[in-house]
């Protein structure tokens, strides 16, 4: 008994330095060596090659990035793209006038001569991967200094992603993997001509706005629907009315087959960024420090841009999207540090770190590797610090951040006043000035302004105060209020009709009048820190930081030599693999796999902006005309996984075990964020909208029936 005991003991302990199945980000061409096994082990009923293969067609070209930050994929053989309502929010946006608004309303094409044409917005797909790490670090050693290093790679780089598309129209990028250790090459054809087909009303798309934001249970219809056009070739071409829907070489089956815990699922899209392996100094330095005087700026906007949108509909339309934006990260940086402490995370890492040091103690490469991590993270604290009071204080007020895109400006006008580049960039600020305006309200700013000048010199040490900071003392006995509301008097940034007149007559002798602007000598005294004293510090650290990683990295995978190692989301396509789970999220509560329409209307309140949903979908509900998209008399919604994902997989396919799309990614539940810096097989879940209530709003909702006709449903 005693030794079966110690068996199961030590088979534990192997399996302990495996992840757990469920963590993890792949990279699609090397599933074969790693992950592939595992994946159809747990119900994967597909090979490597019908993941990603460039031989024959497969799933990973049905999949794009979607914009500059989303993941999108295809589900017809006419190029309709299902992404994220929040990743085509900008362009929904676009196309909405006062009498017709998209974001208010929804917008649906009923045929494709009704699809808008949105400029600049484009998608990718990946042709190929191929590693190019022999090649990225030919001529490179170990006497090299770290710029050279950096540079010799550099021109690598530039030669192999100019080699790799000579002659063709697509595109290169060759990336680092492991710290430096790998380089990856992606070859992508980007299409141009997207064009969008429809959108639901944002109280169904944005559902739950950030009150539900990062948060299960979930009842977001988080969804918009596009559609890639290409020349008469087939291929890519700027947009034109004599373009035709592309062919593309695959797209995915949609399954209304739904969904049962314990289903294996996965997730092919495009993560952009996590810190997996970061030693318990970094730990430390982001859940103590940065993140906790990060959250406390924000928590002051937060509160001031809420306490005039609770009493002021236009100002909170006008902050609507500054607000989400601000509150997105803010959400998230508490959930991480609840996470983190929840983990015991520094202290797990300092007990793996004990080991790692015991196990260093004789290679000379790697002695004393943490303890240049730890003086390193000592010297770049205050930095950190002051570049983050540079970003979120400083440039979080409005009227600073406006100013400061006059820099240009007057730099061009000093030093060579050439007419034709001055016009350009006056052209462009007088547009700049114009969108600042339309949702700028200045009670908004002057409140945020007097919270946050005080706090930057409560939050930074004295190394990093500005000029100004004597003229405040002196001049204003410290009173920032009065400093700041003689500022606002005076300057011209928040005067629309002045600062027009100045920038259409604008000559070079007229520079003073924004040179010498009370808010811009403001602005160009911080900036001055920040330049001079902050980044270049805080860049040369970091760089620093990430040689360390580089060794650092290496000898993790050395040490380890049975664990699989995945390498950080850096913005490539990669694979992530789970199931449909449930958690607990606190002592007592369980929480479902997923959520229903039932949800929509306990939480449906016309009182509040987040929850008042349409008046159709309410006579829908009140008739259950839920068509073939019911179940069990209601219509499924969103449902958690298991999935490792991070920003950059909204708009995911999230797949059965046959490559049929079930859903798409677009969130994480709160409890498990941390898991960009440590993953929670218990809490970390990836939030995803069922794919039959994405059916179900554009066959019901919109009667946009015919797109649904357009994909191949399975059922
Ligand atoms: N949390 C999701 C993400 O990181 C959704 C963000 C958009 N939604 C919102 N309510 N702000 O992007
Ligand atoms: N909403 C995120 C995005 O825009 C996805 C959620 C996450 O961070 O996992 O990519």
């Amino acid at each position: 008994m005693k030794k079966l005991i110690y068996f199961l003991l030590s088979l534990a302990m192997i399996n302990s330095v495996h992840l757990r199945a469920d963590e993890g980000m792949w990279i699609p061409l090397l599933l074969n060596n790693y992950t592939i096994a595992d994946m159809q082990k747990n119900g994967l009923k597909l090979t490597a090659d019908d993941i990603y293969s460039i031989n024959k067609e497969s799933i990973k070209d049905a999949i794009v990035i979607f914009g500059s930050g989303c993941t999108g994929e295809l589900v017809s053989d006419q190029g309709l793209l299902l992404t994220n309502h929040h990743c085509g929010y900008e362009q929904i946006q676009n196309h909405s006038r006062i009498d017709n608004d998209y974001l208010t309303n929804g917008f649906w094409a009923m045929s494709k001569a009704e699809e808008l044409p949105n400029p600049g917005l484009t998608v990718k797909f990946l042709v190929r991967i191929e590693d190019v790490t022999k090649q990225a670090l030919n001529d490179i050693d170990n006497s090299m200094t770290q710029a050279e290093r950096n540079k010799k790679i550099g021109e690598n780089i530039q030669k192999l992603e100019e080699d790799a598309i000579k002659g063709t129209h697509y595109l290169a990028s060759v990336r680092p993997f492991y710290y430096g250790n790998e380089y990856f090459l992606f070859v992508y054809e980007e299409f141009k001509d997207v064009r969008l087909v429809g959108a639901p009303p944002s109280s169904i798309g944005k559902f739950g706005g950030d009150t539900d934001n990062w948060m299960w249970p979930r009842h977001t219809g988080d969804f918009s629907v596009f559609r890639i056009y290409a020349n008469k070739e087939n291929k890519p071409a700027d947009y034109s009315p004599v373009n035709v829907p592309y062919k593309p070489k695959k797209f995915l089956n949609v399954s209304m087959k739904g969904i049962n815990e314990g289903d294996f699922t996965w997730v092919l899209g495009y993560p952009g960024g996590t810190e997996q392996y970061l030693t318990s100094d970094a730990i430390k330095l982001v859940s103590e420090l940065r993140n906790p005087h990060k959250i406390k700026i924000r928590d002051k906007r937060l509160e001031i841009m809420n306490s005039y949108g609770d009493i002021n509909d236009t100002i909170r339309i006008k902050y609507a999207s500054k607000n989400a934006r601000v509150s997105n990260s803010w959400k998230r940086w508490i959930g991480e540090i609840n996470g983190l402490k929840r983990l015991d995370g520094i202290n797990k890492k300092i007990e793996f770190e004990k080991e790692f040091t015991k196990w260093a103690e004789n290679k000379p490469v790697y002695n004393g590797l943490l303890k240049e991590f730890s003086k390193n993270y000592n010297d770049i604290e205050s930095y950190a610090l002051a570049y983050d009071y540079w970003r979120e204080a400083v440039n979080g007020i409005e009227i600073i951040d406006f100013a400061a895109d006059f820099e240009n400006l007057i730099e061009i006008s000093e030093n060579q006043f050439d007419s034709s580049l001055v016009l350009a960039e006056v052209t462009k600020l007088i547009k700049i000035a114009s969108d600042f305006y339309k949702d700028y309200d200045i009670r908004v700013d002057k409140d945020v302004f007097k919270a946050l000048l005080p706090m930057y010199f409560s939050g930074v040490s004295e190394d990093f105060y500005p000029s100004v900071y004597s003229i405040i003392q002196s001049e204003y006995n410290g009173d920032f209020t009065r400093y700041v509301e003689k500022l606002l008097r005076e300057t011209v940034f928040n005067k629309p009709e002045k600062l027009d007149r100045l920038l259409s007559i604008f000559s070079s002798d007229r520079v003073g009048e924004l040179k010498n602007d009370p808010v811009y000598v403001l602005f160009s005294s911080f900036s001055e820190v920040y330049k001079n004293k902050v980044s270049e510090k805080y860049i040369a650290l970091s760089a620093k930081n990430d040689s360390l990683y580089n060794i650092y990295m290496n000898a993790l995978r050395e040490m380890q030599p049975q664990k699989k190692f995945y390498p950080d989301a850096n913005f490539t396509m990669r694979v992530a693999y789970g199931k449909v789970k449930g958690y607990y999220p606190k002592d007592g509560v369980k929480y479902l796999h997923y959520t229903t329409l039932e949800g929509v209307i306990e939480k449906d309140n016309p009182a509040i902006y987040d929850y008042d949903i349409p008046n159709r979908l309410r006579e829908i509900y009140k008739q259950s005309d839920y068509g073939v998209y019911a179940k069990d008399g209601t219509v499924p919604l969103c449902f958690i996984a298991t999935n490792h994902t991070t920003g950059g997989n909204s708009g995911s396919p999230v797949l059965d075990a046959n490559g049929s799309l079930i859903g798409l990614n677009f969130d994480r539940a709160w409890e498990g964020i941390a898991s960009d810096m440590m993953y929670d097989p218990d809490f970390s879940r990836n939030v995803s909208l069922d794919i039959r209530y994405v059916l179900f709003i554009i066959d019901k909702y919109a009667g946009a029936k015919h797109l649904v006709d357009e994909m191949k449903v399975v059922r």
